[in-house]
């Protein structure tokens, strides 16, 4: 089978290098990919949403699987036009996909679902928005309602936050994302996620994890897409995920299915825990990055398997072999990173790292120049190890971390504190 991947970060290449394994792969495109992945598998210099290219691309190349990594395309509506075309598909459809580009969407089916989330309003206006926020008191959550880059969450320990993140986001900060927004209750305990795959009527689980958000040691600093993450999150116990499934992913499947827009593909389901209890915090239609990285090093080659039969239907089928392992991905970022930063840096020492089903540097943003590997991003590489236990994941992740030469980067030398500690 041809597969085509869409993306080109650390989410992709860990799709990519799973998908690679499977004796079912033949030729592996992945668009437009990065110089990491464009070491094992060919790559194609198109623009992920534009579903002409794509389209065109599945024809040209015979491809009998897309798998979509990224949001864009799926707000975009290529998965429905691949479905359409009647290419299987994995990702869901842009109704569906509102589960993410929508927060006033997810919140209208919890409610539907009875799904336990934090208690909001939903505002048009920055008046009305403004006397709930006076009304309810800090601390508070405000929210963008569309997509705005991880970037149109404002959880405000004040009520003088929470007003100025309004007048903000009504002021065209996040452009049309900012239009109308979501004030939601500042909910505490312990974030994790659960991952599963749907193809519109059976579920699988297929893991947990926890992202570190924050740019600095001891979760300080501004918020970023992720500075590492670990799989399985130990918070996210048997009767916490099954919690989860019961009050939260069924009701909220089920809704999508009953009105007309079923959910095929990878769910990543954002969760509080407190004392034992699950509630919601987001939805995204596609795996995290870098909780992807973690993922596929645990999966492997069957990975492809499950996405394959998440995309032709055949989940009831389906089954996950655990190994009783942990897994663990150290983001190097870029310095400045989430803030400003230099593009074009070479990196090296690349070359020396053992490279293996329990060691791996998925690229995340770099290119090629004069046959070296140069930065072109802002998270950079994602360095993955998977052990017997956390601790033998992590510290062979910082001894690949300390192999690499490349000093206008950086990363966090914590991660995996809370389940370590
Ligand atoms: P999101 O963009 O929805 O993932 O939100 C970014 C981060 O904001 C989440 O990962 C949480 O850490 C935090 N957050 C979002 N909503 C809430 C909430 N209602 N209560 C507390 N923290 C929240
Ligand atoms: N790592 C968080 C995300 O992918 O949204």
């Amino acid at each position: 089978m041809n597969i085509l991947i869409l993306g080109g970060g650390g989410r992709e290449h860990a799709l990519a290098w799973a998908a690679a394994q499977n004796p079912k792969c033949d030729q592996l495109i992945v668009a437009p990919g990065n110089a990491g992945i464009a070491s094992f598998a060919d790559t194609a210099d198109i623009d992920p949403s534009d579903v002409g290219a794509v389209m065109d691309l599945v024809s040209t190349e015979s491809i009998g699987l897309v798998i979509i990594g990224p949001e864009a395309p799926l707000a975009a509506g290529v998965a429905d036009a691949l479905r359409a075309a009647g290419i299987a598909t994995f990702g869901p459809s842009a109704a569906a996909a509102e589960l993410e580009t929508s927060k006033a969407f997810t919140k209208s089916i919890c409610d539907a679902a009875g799904a336990p989330t934090a208690a909001y309003g939903h505002f048009k206006d920055a008046a009305s928005a403004k006397d709930y926020v006076r009304a309810q008191g800090a601390p508070i959550v405000v929210k963008a309602d569309g997509l705005a880059a991880g970037k149109g969450v404002v959880v405000a320990m004040t009520e003088g936050e929470a007003l100025a993140a309004i007048d903000d986001m009504f002021g065209g900060s996040f452009g049309a994302a900012g239009a109308e927004v979501v004030i939601e209750e500042f909910m505490t305990g312990e974030e994790a996620s659960l991952f599963v795959l749907c193809d519109g009527i059976d579920v699988l689980n297929i893991g947990t994890a926890q992202d570190h958000k924050r740019v600095g040691e001891g979760d300080t600093g501004p918020n970023t897409g992720g500075m590492g993450a670990y799989s399985p999150a130990p918070v996210m116990t048997d009767a916490v995920t099954a919690r989860a499934m019961d009050e939260i992913v069924h009701p909220t499947l089920a809704e999508l299915a009953r009105r007309g827009t079923p959910y095929q593909g990878v769910l990543y389901v954002g969760l509080m825990i407190e004392n034992g209890a699950p509630r919601l915090v987001e939805y995204n239609v596609r795996f995290g990055d870098p909780e992807c990285q973690v993922l596929m090093m645990r999966l492997g080659a069957q990975a492809l398997d499950a996405i394959h039969a998440c995309a032709e239907g055949r989940l009831a089928d389906m089954h996950v072999n655990w190994a009783n392992d942990h897994a663990i991905t150290v983001v190097l970022a870029a310095q400045g990173y989430p803030g400003a930063y230099d593009k074009g840096s070479v990196i090296s020492g690349l070359d020396d790292l053992t490279k293996d089903s329990k060691n791996m540097v998925f690229h995340a943003g770099t290119g090629l120049r004069d046959g070296q590997i140069v930065a072109t991003g802002g998270r950079v590489l994602n360095v993955t190890a998977r052990g017997d236990s956390l601790a033998d994941a992590r510290d062979r992740a910082y001894a690949m971390v300390d192999t690499i030469d490349w000093s206008e980067g950086f990363c966090r030398r914590d991660i995996g504190w809370r389940a370590l500690s």
